[in-house]
């Protein structure tokens, strides 16, 4: 590493993969093969991260705000969903990996929830890596959630430790970078509470084009980053 490396390897990348629909337009081909470039970038991206030496990786796989798509792909999503999520499990062990999944459960089809909790709890003990799946996620209605949850336990003052303790993945630390695909530059609802000091990494890159190198290109691109955090 040069001497501009500032920073250590993160602990935890947040990744906005974005960008699927663009790259099967530009092949004259259905939204739904875009997603399916998707999951296969997910994949080399899985195995990037792991031998860069990162522990937790969260994925945007879903926003709240994704429903108002097309029926024929929210339906085509949630099918590629399932069908990654039977292949995870089944190779979770031989790679370490640890599932988890943030964001609400209400209007999932039972279907897909029994896989989830089957996914996360057999995947429970997996240690090399943690991939954390945002799904049906959306950043202010975790941040209401959590608070929430505290009006239940009858809360009157909150500090922001009550509320950190109240996300979906409270024992997660907040993600060191987060990624964007596909050239757009905003959090789309994205993990707002935890991006406080979060370096952001944009590329033009669609996401099913992404791969080890392209990965490799944002790690280093953070760890020459100057991180201040307030101070001077
Ligand atoms: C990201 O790709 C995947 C999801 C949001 C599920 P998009 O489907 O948003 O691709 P673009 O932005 O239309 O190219
Ligand atoms: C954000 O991408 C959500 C995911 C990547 C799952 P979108 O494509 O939905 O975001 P906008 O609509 O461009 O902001
Ligand atoms: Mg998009």
């Amino acid at each position: 590493m040069s001497e501009t490396a500032f920073n250590p390897v993160p602990q935890h990348i947040a990744i906005i993969m974005d960008g699927n629909g663009r790259w099967a337009k530009e092949r004259h081909l259905p939204r739904l093969a875009g997603h399916n470039a998707g999951a296969k970038a997910v994949e080399r991206t899985l195995k990037a991260a792991q031998k860069a030496g990162i522990k937790i990786l969260t994925l945007y796989a879903f926003s709240t705000e994704n429903w108002s798509r097309p029926q024929e792909e929210v339906t085509g999503l949630f099918k590629l969903l399932e069908q990654t999520l039977d292949r995870y499990t089944q190779d979770a062990a031989k790679h370490g990996l640890r599932l988890l999944v943030s964001g609400a459960r209400d209007p999932l089809p039972p279907s897909i929830l029994a896989k989830i909790d089957h996914a996360v709890s057999s995947t429970q003990h997996n240690q090399e890596l943690t991939l954390n799946l945002a799904l049906n996620y959306g950043a202010r209605q975790e941040i209401v959630h959590a608070v929430n949850a505290l009006l239940t336990q009858g809360k009157k003052q909150i500090t922001m430790q009550d509320i950190s303790a109240q996300l979906y993945q409270p024992q997660l630390p907040d993600p060191e970078l987060i990624i964007r695909t596909s050239g757009e530059e905003r959090l789309s609802n994205f993990l707002l509470w935890q991006a406080a000091y979060s370096e952001f990494y944009f590329t033009p890159v669609l996401w099913p084009d992404f791969d080890e190198a392209e990965f490799n290109k944002a790690l280093l691109a953070y760890r020459g980053r100057k991180r201040r955090f307030g101070g001077v």
